[in-house]
């Protein structure tokens, strides 16, 4: 009788510790990861040398005359190519007059004419109330992976498209939002670092003041903060490969912040470490330039990720719709709980004995964003997330594509994507995943502007009856 074929054991079983120490290699030292590096460094040469790497020269892609009725501007194509052929002075586009292709400076200024010229009735330009400042989108959560820049990226473009102007700042020293949006950061100087040691230079120079005339001994100031001082937030802004989308990019060398802001504290407590960004933005007129200020942040709750939790409006915070991405979240909500509350209990302890009023952090809207979502794998627990999340989550959940990281490396995300490269309804279904996550967020934006309008009209409606109300002896 034939014997019956033995089940092989599991891999793991029968090992031989000798012989696995011999593979093992010599024990590791420090020059090790320097090699590793090296070899890296090597290879990524050569990788771009064989086409793998983005350039640098990112350059945007053209946009048709379909999908600018389709998704950018609300008019008819038939209506578009009358409008066209009446004003030869308006961007005509390339190729033949069925499908002509546009820049998106070409669009932008297509949707300015709409604006002025069209029904007044349509939305050619989204929202944004005069006067008010533009509002600031931290996406964050301490865990990594869970679509932060992904988001972000999408938002940014999104937002462009739909015609607001957007500064993206990248806190993350892995720099994936600075690839993605073709930054040039050659070192430190070309970050939020500057900014960072700006605002702590000008409290020292302050207290130097009042020092001064204590007749108190000075606080130093070496190179690096006589530096800063004269850094202003238009020598770290770039340009991007987007007419709209500016960029603050980050490198290996931001990391360096996480070391250097707890120092500066140390040298002087009075300093706001949190409200560093937030001061940096405002001193260089970025509310005003902007609509959105979107800050993509690493993963963690470090110096930076706290800059921009503070500075935020707008908290966006993506998660999977697994197990360890909820329960790793619900850290991350409880870490910022402790973080900014024990930030408020002691700045308002130095408060009170200063005889200042209290402060308080205050944010228009947190949320929740499921990301990646699976709805035939994933729907019974994002349910339950949301049951337990309540009105800190999104409603629509960011489903998978594939279309994300598929592009190429040249090309980031869908708005990037040239639609015939697809099957049209893998593009258009695509395109949809990122177009409802921007819908959902467009409507806190937008939700947030005007509950501020209505704000600020309450307290200019208040001044103005002050001032109106007759005077009584
Ligand atoms: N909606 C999505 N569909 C498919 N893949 C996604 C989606 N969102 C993000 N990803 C992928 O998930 C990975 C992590 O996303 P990323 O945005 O880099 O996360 P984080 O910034 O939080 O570390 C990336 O490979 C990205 O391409
Ligand atoms: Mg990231």
């Amino acid at each position: 009788m034939a014997k019956k074929p033995e089940t092989p054991l599991p891999p793991y079983f029968n090992l031989d510790p000798e012989a696995a120490a011999a593979k093992l290699g010599p024990i590791v030292d420090t020059a090790r990861f320097a090699k590793a590096a090296a070899f890296a460094g090597r290879g990524r040469e050569d990788l771009s040398k064989r086409g793998y790497a983005p350039d640098g020269r990112k350059r945007l892609r053209k946009f048709s005359t379909w999908e600018i009725c389709r998704y950018l501007i609300p008019v008819a194509p038939a209506h578009l190519r009358r409008v066209l052929n009446k004003n030869p002075d308006l961007p005509q586009g390339e190729g033949n007059a069925g499908s002509r292709w546009f820049t998106l400076e070409d669009v932008l200024k297509l949707r300015d004419h709409f604006a002025e010229e069209g029904v007044s009735t349509k939305e050619y330009r989204p929202y944004r109330p005069k006067g008010l400042p533009a509002k600031i989108v931290a996406v964050a959560n301490f865990k990594g992976g869970v679509g932060k820049t992904s988001t972000a990226a999408h938002l940014a473009m999104s937002a462009a498209l739909d015609g607001y102007k957007v500064l993206v700042v990248d806190l993350d020293s892995q720099g994936s939002m600075t690839s993605i949006m073709g930054g040039d950061v050659p070192d430190e100087w070309k970050t939020v670092f500057p900014l960072l040691a700006k605002d702590y230079a000008m409290n020292v120079l302050a207290e130097n003041k009042v020092r001064a005339a204590a007749g108190e001994p000075e606080l130093p100031l070496d190179e690096t903060l006589k530096e800063a001082l004269s850094t202003n937030l238009d020598d770290v802004v770039q340009k991007t490969h987007w007419p709209n989308i500016d960029l603050i990019g980050a490198q290996l060398n931001l990391y360096w912040a996480e070391f250097q802001i707890p120092v500066w504290r140390m040298g002087l407590r009075s300093w706001a470490l949190w409200d560093a960004l937030t001061g940096a933005l405002e001193q260089g007129g970025a509310l005003d330039e902007y609509d959105i200020i979107l800050l993509d942040t690493p993963p963690a709750l470090g110096y930076l990720t706290i800059n921009a939790l503070a500075a935020a409006d707008i908290i966006l915070v993506p998660l999977g719709a697994s197990f360890l991405e909820f329960d790793s979240t619900g850290r991350f909500f409880d870490m910022l709980y402790s973080t900014f509350a024990s930030i408020e209990d002691g700045e308002n302890a130095a408060r009170r004995r200063a005889g200042l009023p209290e402060m308080k952090f205050e944010w228009d809207v947190v949320r929740a964003v499921i990301t990646r979502f699976d709805a035939s794998q994933q729907t019974d627990l994002a349910n339950v997330i949301q049951a337990y999340f309540g009105d800190v989550m999104n409603a629509y959940r960011q489903e998978y594509t594939a279309m994300v990281g598929q592009a190429g490396e040249s090309v980031s995300g869908i708005y990037e994507a040239d639609y015939r490269n697809f099957n049209r309804e893998t593009y258009t279904r695509g395109r949809e995943v990122f177009d409802r996550t921007y819908a959902e967020f467009k409507e806190l934006l937008i939700g947030s502007w005007w509950r501020d309008s209505q704000l600020d009209d309450g307290e200019a409606n208040e001044e103005e009856s002050t001032h109106g109300a007759p005077e009584t002896a």
